[in-house]
């Protein structure tokens, strides 16, 4: 099954090193993000998650609830976090890692990567990230491959996008941040934007005399 823009979040109830957790109950009302884990004790993961406790503050200062997923059992996941919090010290990693030993809800969300086998035959589970909106709502997924690893950075990022353009008549460009002018959606009218941006906007002149590139300063600021 993959997982579409739009789908509700498939409900579960996991173990994890926080004990049992039923993730519907754990979004509660806010935003999440559920991101996934080949393996315990491999390089790239210890620094993924070292760099998601870095940013704890930051998720939850978007009031982002954080879940990990990684395919090996709770006390592996706690083993593991020592050498985590070892290579990136001062960041204890606070948020729940869930276990998927059986690869049972990496099939659920489609995170397989079919390119990384473990010794047994079956595929790893890849870097997936779902972001969900308090609605759980999937607003945003990214698949990379096992050997790829993620640029929280960018999904800090995203995630300002994301809740800005939840509230807002606008949609943010290439390569935007926190700050940047963003674009007035297409679905609304000069009139309405006038109504709306009070700030006002900006229309680009391009060749085919179509007014579609409208610049507004970010309006929650
Ligand atoms: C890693 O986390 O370093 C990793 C895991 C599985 C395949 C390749 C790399």
């Amino acid at each position: 099954m993959t997982l579409k823009l739009g789908d509700t979040a498939p409900n579960f109830i996991a173990e994890t090193t926080h004990g049992e957790i039923d993730f519907h109950k754990y979004i509660d009302g806010s935003w999440a993000i559920l991101f996934s884990h080949p393996n315990d004790f491999t390089p790239v993961c210890t620094t993924e998650l070292g760099a998601v406790s870095k940013f704890l503050p930051e998720f939850e200062k978007r009031g982002v609830k954080v879940l990990a997923l990684s395919c090996n059992d709770v006390e592996s996941h706690k083993a593991w976090t020592k050498d985590i919090e070892s290579y990136t010290p001062d960041a204890p990693v606070t948020y729940p890692i869930i276990s998927d030993p059986k690869r049972e809800l990496a099939v659920k969300f489609g995170m397989l990567d079919p390119d990384e086998i473990d010794s047994t035959g079956i595929p790893l589970t890849a870097r997936a990230v779902y972001i969900f909106g308090p609605d759980k709502k999937l607003k945003l997924s990214i698949l990379y491959p096992a050997t790829t690893g993620r640029n929280f950075n960018e999904v800090l990022r995203v995630i300002d996008s994301l809740q800005l353009t939840a509230t807002h008549s606008v949609a943010t460009p290439v390569n935007w941040n926190v700050g940047d002018r963003c674009m007035v959606v297409p679905s609304l009218s000069n009139e309405a934007a006038t109504q709306k941006f009070p700030k006002g906007f900006e229309t680009i002149e391009v060749p085919s005399g179509k007014q579609y590139i409208r610049l507004t300063p970010q309006p929650n600021l």
